[in-house]
């Protein structure tokens, strides 16, 4: 099934000891770093001075998913900062193809995230401008929640048209992914995924990666 990321999410790390939660995830692909602002999702998490931090004393690349609003404003900030990548919301973002441009421009892989009821078809001719698309597979906002296989088929859809367009853009499939789910993810069309509680809810968090692994390549 070809070489599989996953990037684990620190929602489900111990927010009060970030630093030591960060070395136990030391053989993931990148850190998935989650931004909610109490008004896209009905959760609160952290903004700009935390990330810094994380960039600062992580090794890992820097996986930023924003799930806020007016992302026109705020994304590009992450992108100063230093994070690999940054990824909006296309339901928060007015002008996605400048918000793109404007990512990478800034230094970072531009990222676009799209909620369960979102429909891929409206942004299939700008897949060009993006680095990664995020296909959400729970609803937005907590850790802990079931993959929604009903998001099978947008995966399905956007592999077909980036394989079509031999775009180099990346398929990100993050919420409900565990050792049982990660294949059917991964058979869609799926290459980089994000696991929170599977991974941190694990014993040995750095086995929980080798096993999503060796799960999404069966
Ligand atoms: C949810 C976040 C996810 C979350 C996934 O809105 O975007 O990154 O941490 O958690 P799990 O893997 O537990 O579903
Ligand atoms: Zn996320």
């Amino acid at each position: 099934m070809g070489a599989c990321r996953i990037n684990p999410s620190i929602l489900s790390a111990d927010f009060v000891n970030l630093e030591r939660e960060l070395e136990r995830i030391g053989a993931a692909d990148a850190v998935h770093v989650d931004v909610m602002d109490n008004h896209f999702v009905p959760n609160l998490t952290l903004g700009q001075p935390v990330v810094k931090r994380i960039q600062e004393v992580s090794g890992l690349p820097l996986d930023v998913h924003l799930m806020i609003e007016d992302a026109d404003r705020w994304a590009p900030a992450y992108a100063e900062l230093g994070a690999a990548s940054v990824t909006f919301h296309a339901e928060a973002a007015a002008a996605p193809v400048r918000l793109a441009r404007e990512l990478r421009a800034g230094g970072a892989q531009a990222g676009m995230a799209l909620r369960p009821a979102t429909s891929v078809e409206p942004y299939l001719d700008m897949l060009g401008e993006l680095d990664l698309l995020l296909i959400m597979t729970v609803e937005p906002g907590f850790g802990g929640q079931s993959f929604l296989d009903l998001t099978l088929p947008k995966i399905r859809r956007a592999a077909e048209a980036v394989r079509g367009g031999s775009l180099p853009l990346a398929i990100q499939v993050d919420g409900g992914i565990t050792e049982e789910t990660i294949l059917r993810a991964a058979e869609a069309g799926a290459t980089v995924f994000v696991a929170g509680s599977s991974v941190y809810g694990a014993e040995d968090p750095g086995q929980a990666i080798d096993r999503l692994r060796l799960a999404a390549e069966a």
